[in-house]
Order: structure tokens, then sequence, then C-alpha cells
């Protein structure tokens, strides 16, 4: 096991690079399932939740070559429909070949993704829509089984907009016999980007990037080329480094309006971020942080993937806010280890009341997911003393190499093995 020790209270400055998003990668590597050919895919990150789905798409014969952050993806002889529970339990996301193999082959068996470290996570809304493109589903000893002719052009309303099930949906529609259309789709950038890799496959999607697609099936698609957008998680997650530190960072990010409601919050908080042509800067020299309520909702809204991470922000700021989850009720298992650290938070259904303390203090606190890990990290590099953060597996899922970032922007963090679990 690994730990992060943080020695806190430097404020961060300079310059780092973000990483390609990993969300939008968890979907674009299962699309490739739709062809026969090499796909490419550039500025994929270097984090687990990668390895897994490589290994995952390794079990149907997808093979993958992956170097310095880019990757192809040779779909050109997929051997299996089945997706074990080795590999499912690991990541949600890979329920994100249940679409591809359906449309595909007419079959797959897909291990249900069960719960989730905050707590149930459905996907129902994934199981219907392959019902309603003519599947036959299956709930077998924790198995998806699915089943069908060539799926059937229908018409999608989802009641909740869900990211993961309007990827599947659209993945397993493209290869539909005609049209299919998706109301109240996600209109995440994760998703914005798969329907553009889907269309250069020769996919025919109307209204990609909003929330009603409409997709006329075809025979068959070809492989493409697609170059990651950045992680906007992980930059919304260095500009709070920065604030909380009252540092002075830039980003190399590019020109995109993806993290805009962090940014105006964090703005409303008394820094100043700009994007200068790609280069996200903030600057929180001297600067106490003002008390800003969010509420997490779909995107454009504030991202319940930056949730945790504004909630140690608002722990040193002047007052008290209201974080609300209207995406993940149960998304506080963050709380009690923030509390370790000197934050002063009561959760009360789905929102966390904070009243702004003076200073934190060095702990030691586990992580239990990885947007709480990237919380209890914030909340390391602000604390007096040190800081130890276990089970950083957690962290090591979505965020590439955090503390060498970290590092490089000045903190004092070093990952140390530990026989700490
Ligand atoms: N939902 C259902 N039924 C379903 C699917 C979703 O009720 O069949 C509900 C969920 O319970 C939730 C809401 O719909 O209340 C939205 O969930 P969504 O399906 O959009 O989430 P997801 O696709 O499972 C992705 C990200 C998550 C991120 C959410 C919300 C990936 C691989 N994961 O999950 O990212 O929190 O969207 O934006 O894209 C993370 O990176 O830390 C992470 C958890």
């Amino acid at each position: 096991m690994e730990k992060f020790v943080i020695n806190g209270g430097v404020p961060l400055a300079g310059r780092v690079k973000v990483s390609g998003a990993k969300n939008a990668a968890l979907a674009l590597m299962p699309a490739c399932i739709l062809n026969s050919g090499i796909n490419k895919i550039f500025n994929i990150p270097e984090v687990n939740d990668i390895f897994t789905m490589m290994k995952l798409l390794k079990e149907l014969g997808v093979n993958s070559d992956y170097n310095n952050f880019e990757m192809s993806i040779d779909s050109s002889n997929i051997t299996s429909q089945f997706a074990p529970y080795e590999h499912v339990k690991k990541m949600r996301a890979s329920v994100y070949v249940l679409g591809p193999l359906l449309a595909r082959y007419g079959h797959a068996k897909v291990s249900m993704p069960g719960g989730c470290a905050w707590g149930p996570r459905p996907i129902n809304l994934h199981l219907e829509a392959m019902k309603k493109l003519g599947a036959e589903i299956d709930l077998e000893d924790g198995y998806i089984i699915a089943n069908s002719k060539k799926l059937q052009g229908t018409k999608l309303h989802f009641d909740i907009s869900s990211v993961g099930a309007t990827g599947n949906a659209m993945m397993a529609a493209v290869l539909a016999n005609g049209e299919t259309t998706i109301s109240n789709a996600a209109i995440e950038p994760e998703i914005t980007l798969l329907a553009e890799f889907l269309i250069d496959m020769g996919a025919k999607i109307d209204g990609a990037g909003t929330s009603h697609l409409i997709i006329q099936g075809v025979d068959e698609l070809k492989s493409a080329e697609v170059t990651n957008i950045p992680d906007r998680i992980e930059a919304g997650t260095l500009l709070i480094a920065a604030a909380i530190t009252k540092g002075n960072i830039e980003l190399e990010y590019g020109n995109n309006d993806h993290l805009d409601s962090v940014i105006s919050k964090l703005n409303d908080s008394g820094v100043n971020v700009i994007n200068n042509n790609g280069l996200l800067s903030i600057n929180a020299s001297g600067l106490s942080a003002k008390n800003i309520d969010i509420q997490t909702a779909i995107h454009p809204g504030f991202p319940t993937d930056m949730q945790a991470q504004w909630t140690i922000y608002m722990a040193l700021a002047n007052g008290t806010s209201t974080v609300t989850d209207n995406i993940y009720f149960d998304r506080f298992k963050h709380v009690p280890e923030l509390v370790r650290l000197g934050a002063d938070i009561e959760v009360m259904k789905n929102s966390a009341i904070i009243r702004g303390v003076k200073s934190l203090n060095g702990a030691k606190v586990m992580s239990t997911d990885l947007r709480a890990s990237a919380s209890l990290v914030l909340g390391g590099l602000a604390a007096e003393g040190t800081t130890e953060v276990l089970r950083i597996y957690h962290i090591d899922r979505g965020y590439q190499r955090i503390e060498e970032k970290l590092i490089n922007l000045g903190a004092d963090i070093k990952r140390v093995s530990t026989s700490e679990f």
C-alpha cells in the first residue's frame, strides 16, 4: 500500500499541464468495439481506471497498445462478449461495453456493477434503453445477459439525465435499424466528444452537444482517430489547490467552457481565475475565501465530481456555506475525514453545512473514493503540520500522479510505502 505524506501550508506557485479526461477516455475506448479496425485515441491519462478498461477490452479480444498517452485500439479480432465481475467490480464504467457489444454482436454478458463506495448507483436506465432498442435482458447470478436480433431504432426519453446511460444508448443506437431519438440526453463534454468520435467512425448523429439526439442507424462503422479533451475535474481540483493554499498558478488547460461553473464560483469566492488562450491562471495570494454555496447539477451546472473539493475549500472560508449534492445524495463519505483535519462540517440530508474555521491541522485520514481522496489531499496542502492520506489507490484511479503535479507547484508531498491499510 502507499500513502501521501503532506506538510501543509505552502502556497502553490508555477505551471503544470492538465492531463486528458479520464471519464471521456473511458467512453471512447469501448466505443472502438463498434468497428473492426485500428482506432487511435490521443491524450489518454495514465490512471488506473484506464488500465482496468484496457484489461476488460483485452478479455473481449480487443487489444490496446498504450504509449506516451496515445492508445491504438484494435477491434478487428473480437472473440468474446463476456465482461467478467473481476474487472467490472473495480470500475462501474465497465458497463459501457454493454451497448457496443449488443449492437455489433446481438449478445453480451456483462457483470452488474453493484454498489459504489458512497451508495447505490443503479443502471436501470441503461437496461431500459437496451430493452427499448429491442434487446431481451435477463439478470442471472449477478450478470446482465442481453440478447437481440438486430437492434431497432426507437424513441428514448431519460427521466434522469445520465452520462453513462446516454453514452451506452448512443453506442447501441448507431448500429440499429432506423432512427433512434434520445431526449433528456446528457450534455456533459465527455458525451459530446463520444458523439463526435462515433460520427468520425461514420455514425449518423444529429444534435451532438444538445439534450436531444437523433441517430440514424448504419450497417457498419469504420475505425477512427480522436483527441481526448483535458480533464475538467483535474483542472478544477488544481485550481482549488491553489485557492486553498492562497497560491498563484497556471494550468495548460485549453480553450473550452467545460469548467465555467467552477471558475465562476471560484471568482465569487474572491480569487481571480482567467483563461487566457488556453492558459488557465488563478491568483489567490493573500486572499481569504468568501463563503459561497454550491449545488451540484448536470452539465453545465456545478459538477458532483467537484463537490468534495469545494467542501474542503469552504472549510477554510469566512462564514458558513452549504454544499448540496443533487446528483448523488449520499456522496459525503469524505466529511468525517475532513472533520479529523479540524473542519467544522455537518451533513444534513444531501447537504453539508460548513462553518469556516481559521485553520486546519494535519492528521491521518483515509480515502474512501476518488474525489473524496482529492479533498483529503487539498486539506493536507492547507493544514498546519503533517497530514497522511491513506488508501491512495483511490486517487490513482483518476488523477495522473497527482503528487508530481503538486510537487511541480511547490507542494511538500511524498508518496511512501506503508503497511497501514
Ligand atoms: N442514474 C440512475 N439510473 C441509471 C443511471 C444513473 O438512476 O441507470 C442516476 C444516478 O444514480 C445519478 C444520476 O442518474 O443520480 C446521474 O448519474 P450518471 O449516470 O450521469 O453517472 P455515471 O455515468 O454513472 C459519470 C461519471 C461519474 C460522475 C457522474 C455524474 C464516468 C465514468 N463516471 O457516472 O464520475 O460522477 O457521471 O457526473 O463518466 C468520478 O469520476 O469520480 C465519477 C464518479
